[in-house]
C-alpha cells in the first residue's frame, strides 16, 4: 500500500496516422520521463484518408493489436485530430468576466469565425493571459473541429475497449513533445523561433514554435509514400515489400543514387518551401533552428542536406533521446521508429488527474 496517491494517472498516447497506429505510455519523475510501453501496428493505405478515419474496423483492430503488443495495463487514452481539421482563432476578451460569462461570450464571438453551425462542432478555448495591446483584456484561443471527425476518434478508441479521456490536436502534441522532452533551449529573455518539420508517409507537417508556443502550422502533401511508390515501380515490389526494403535495405546498388538521393533532395526542397510559406504568412523572417521528425527523418544524412538547402542549423528530433527505457522496451526497436513517435509522445505527456 502506498501512503501517497499517484497525482497523475498513466495515460496512453495513441497517434492514428496514415501508415500506423502508434502507442506510447510514459512515467515521470520530476522532469525525467521513462518509456513504459510502446507499440507500432501497421495500417493499410485505405485506413485513413485525408487525415481522418475512413476504415473504422481496420483502425479498431489496429488499436487493439497495438495495445496488446504494448502490454499496457492502463485504459485511459489521449488521441489527436489533425490540425488540418481544426480552426483556431485568438480573440480578446475583457479580463474581468466570470467563467460562465466568458464561455457565453466566446460562443457568441465564435459564430463569426467558424464556418459550421456551432451544434455541429466541438469547441474548446484556453485563456492565454493578458493581451499585449490592452492589459484589461485577455487573449483567448478558441479551437473548433467538426463533431463527425472527433466522434470517429472517440468511437474507435471505445470500440477497442479503451477510454478516450483527451482529444488533442496533433500540432499541440508535437509542441509539447518538443518542450517536455528537454529539447527546448529557450533561456529567459531569449527569443527563439524553431520549425519542426515532420515528414510522414503522406503529409509533411510544418509546425513553428516561438518561445515554445505554436505560432504556425501547415500541412503539405508530400511524404515517404512517394519513395515507397518509386521503389515499387522501379523494382516491381508490393507496397509492403517496398516499405520494408526502405527500412532494412537490400535494394539494388543504383537505389542510393537514382532513387534515394533525389527523394532526399525533394525533402529539402519541401523544407525550404515550408519555411517560405511560413515567412510569407507571418511577421517572422528568420528561424533559429529546424528539427526534422517523422519516419522519413530516419533516412541517414537527411539533416545535412536540409541544413545545406535552408541555411539553418538542422537536427533530427528524437523525442526519446533524454528518456530512460523500462526493461521491457527493446532499445533497438524503439530507435528505429523514434522520429515517427513525436505525436504519440506529446499525447502521452498530457497529464490528467483522477
Ligand atoms: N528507416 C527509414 N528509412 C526511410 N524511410 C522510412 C524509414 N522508416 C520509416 N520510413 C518512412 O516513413 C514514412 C512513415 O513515417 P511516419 O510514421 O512519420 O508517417 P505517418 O505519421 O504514418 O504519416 P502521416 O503523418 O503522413 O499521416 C513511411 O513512408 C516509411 O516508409
Ligand atoms: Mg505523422
Amino acid at each position: 500500500m502506498s501512503l501517497f496517491k499517484k497525482a497523475y494517472q498513466p495515460l496512453i498516447g495513441i497517434d492514428i496516422s496514415s501508415v500506423a497506429t502508434k502507442l506510447v505510455e510514459l512515467s515521470r519523475s520530476g522532469d525525467h520521463y521513462r518509456v513504459e510501453h510502446f507499440a507500432v501496428h501497421a495500417l493499410q493505405p485505405n485506413a485513413m484518408t485525408e487525415n481522418a478515419i475512413s476504415d473504422v474496423d481496420q483502425v479498431v483492430q489496429s488499436i487493439r493489436a497495438a495495445f496488446k503488443q504494448s502490454r499496457s495495463k492502463s485504459r485511459d487514452v489521449a488521441v489527436a485530430v489533425s490540425a488540418s481539421h481544426v480552426i483556431t482563432k485568438t480573440l480578446t476578451m475583457p479580463s474581468n468576466l466570470k467563467d460562465d460569462e466568458l464561455s457565453s461570450q466566446v460562443e457568441i464571438e465564435a459564430e463569426h469565425y467558424i464556418p459550421y453551425p456551432l451544434d455541429e462542432v466541438n469547441m474548446d478555448y484556453v485563456v492565454l493571459g493578458p493581451s499585449l495591446d490592452n492589459p484589461n483584456e485577455d487573449d483567448v484561443v478558441i479551437t473548433a473541429c467538426r463533431k463527425e471527425i472527433v466522434d470517429d476518434y472517440v468511437a474507435v478508441i471505445e470500440a477497442a475497449g479503451l477510454t478516450p479521456v483527451i482529444i488533442d490536436v496533433d500540432a499541440n502534441a508535437v509542441a509539447r513533445a518538443f518542450v517536455e522532452s528537454g529539447s527546448s533551449r529557450v533561456r529567459q529573455n531569449q527569443e527563439r523561433t524553431i520549425a519542426i518539420i515532420d515528414f510522414g508517409a503522406t503529409t509533411t507537417h510544418v509546425n513553428v514554435l516561438h518561445n515554445n508556443h505554436s505560432v504556425y502550422t501547415r500541412d503539405h502533401s508530400f511524404g515517404g509514400k512517394r519513395l515507397t511508390e518509386e521503389i515499387q515501380r522501379r523494382y516491381g515490389l508490393s507496397y509492403d515489400e517496398a516499405g520494408l526494403a526502405k527500412k532494412v535495405g537490400g535494394l539494388p546498388e543504383n537505389y542510393q543514387s537514382e532513387i534515394l538521393l533525389p527523394f532526399v533532395d525533394a525533402m529539402s526542397q519541401e523544407a525550404a518551401r515550408g519555411l517560405q510559406f511560413f515567412y510569407s504568412a507571418s511577421p517572422y523572417n528568420s528561424i533559429d533552428e529546424v528539427l526534422i521528425a517523422g519516419g522519413c527523418a530516419m533516412i541517414h544524412g537527411v539533416d545535412k542536406v536540409i541544413a545545406d538547402r535552408v541555411g539553418v542549423t538542422t537536427e533530427i528530433f528524437n523525442p526519446f533521446s533524454a528518456m530512460s527505457l523500462a526493461k521491457r522496451i527493446n532499445p533497438e526497436r524503439i530507435n528505429k521508429d523514434a522520429t515517427a513517435m513525436v505525436v504519440a509522445c506529446g499525447l502521452a505527456m498530457r497529464r490528467h488527474k483522477k
